[in-house]
C-alpha cells in the first residue's frame, strides 16, 4: 500500500496554499486541516463574545474550551465549532484581522496546537496555515512554503472576497493583508516563516492547475525516496 504522509503547507496571507491544499488533499484523498480556519473562528467568536482580541486570559479561554472539525462538502471543505457550521461566517477580512490578533496570544497557540496534532496524527493529511512546518507538525514529510508578490496576492484576495459577493477595494485589501502579514510575521510565539527544510513555491503568475502539478511531483518525489 502507498505510504500516506503528513503535508505541510504554510505561506502569508492569499498566497494560494487554501486552494493548493485543499486542490491536492482532494487529488490524494487525504484530509486537509485548515488551521487558518480556526484561527478565524477563534476570532470571530471572541468579537460575538465581546471579548478584546487581544485579551490572553479571556480568548485562550475560550479556544481551549471549543472542539473543531472539518468536513467535505462536495469540493468544499466546512469547518464546524462545537457543532456549528462557521464556514461563510469567517471568510470576511475582518476575521482575518481579528484572527491575526488572537493568533498572537500564546494562550490560543497553546490550545489549537494539541487539536491540530490530534488531527494530522494519522497521517494521510495536508495541514496549512504559517506555522505547520516549524512548530505545528516539525516531522512533516513534505513541507511547502507558498508565497506570490504582494501585489497579486491583494488581487487574488480582492477577487475572492467579490465572489463571494462583497465589494473590496485592491489598494485596501492591499493594506490590510500587508499588515495582517507584518503582524504574523513578527510575533513572538509561532511567527510566520519557511521551515529550514521546506520547499520554497512562488505561486505569481501561476493558475492553481499548475501549483498543483508541481506539489503533485514533489509528493511523487518525495513517495519514491521512501
Ligand atoms: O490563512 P488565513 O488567512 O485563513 O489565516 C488567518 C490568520 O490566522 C492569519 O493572519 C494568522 C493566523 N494563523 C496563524 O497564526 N497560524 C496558522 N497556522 C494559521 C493561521
Amino acid at each position: 500500500m502507498t505510504r500516506r504522509l503528513t503535508i505541510a503547507i504554510d505561506g502569508p496571507a492569499a498566497s494560494g496554499k487554501g486552494t493548493a491544499a485543499r486542490m491536492l488533499a482532494q487529488k490524494l484523498d487525504y484530509a486537509y486541516i485548515d488551521t487558518g480556519a480556526m484561527y478565524r473562528a477563534v476570532g470571530l467568536l471572541a468579537r460575538q463574545s465581546g471579548l478584546d482580541c487581544f485579551d490572553g486570559g479571556a480568548v485562550g479561554a475560550l479556544a481551549a474550551r471549543l472542539r473543531f472539525a472539518f468536513h467535505w462538502d462536495g469540493d468544499h471543505l466546512r469547518i464546524f465549532v462545537d457543532g456549528r457550521d462557521l464556514t461563510g461566517a469567517i471568510r470576511a477580512e475582518a476575521a482575518g484581522q481579528d484572527a491575526s490578533a488572537v493568533a498572537t496570544l500564546p494562550a490560543v497557540r497553546a490550545a489549537l496546537l494539541d487539536q491540530q496534532r490530534a488531527l494530522a496524527q494519522d497521517g494521510g493529511v495536508v495541514m496549512d496555515g504559517r506555522d505547520i512546518g516549524t512548530v505545528v507538525l516539525p516531522q512533516a514529510d513534505l513541507k511547502v512554503y507558498l508565497d506570490a508578490s504582494p501585489r497579486e496576492r491583494a488581487r487574488r484576495r480582492t477577487d475572492e472576497l467579490r465572489r463571494r459577493g462583497g465589494s473590496a477595494d485592491l489598494d485596501q485589501v492591499f493594506s490590510e493583508i500587508s499588515a495582517r502579514d507584518h503582524q504574523d510575521r513578527t510575533r513572538a510565539t509561532a511567527p510566520l516563516r519557511q521551515a529550514d527544510d521546506a520547499i520554497l513555491l512562488d505561486t505569481t503568475g501561476l493558475p492553481p492547475s499548475a501549483v498543483l502539478t508541481r506539489l503533485l511531483a514533489l509528493v511523487q518525489a518525495r513517495l519514491a525516496a521512501s
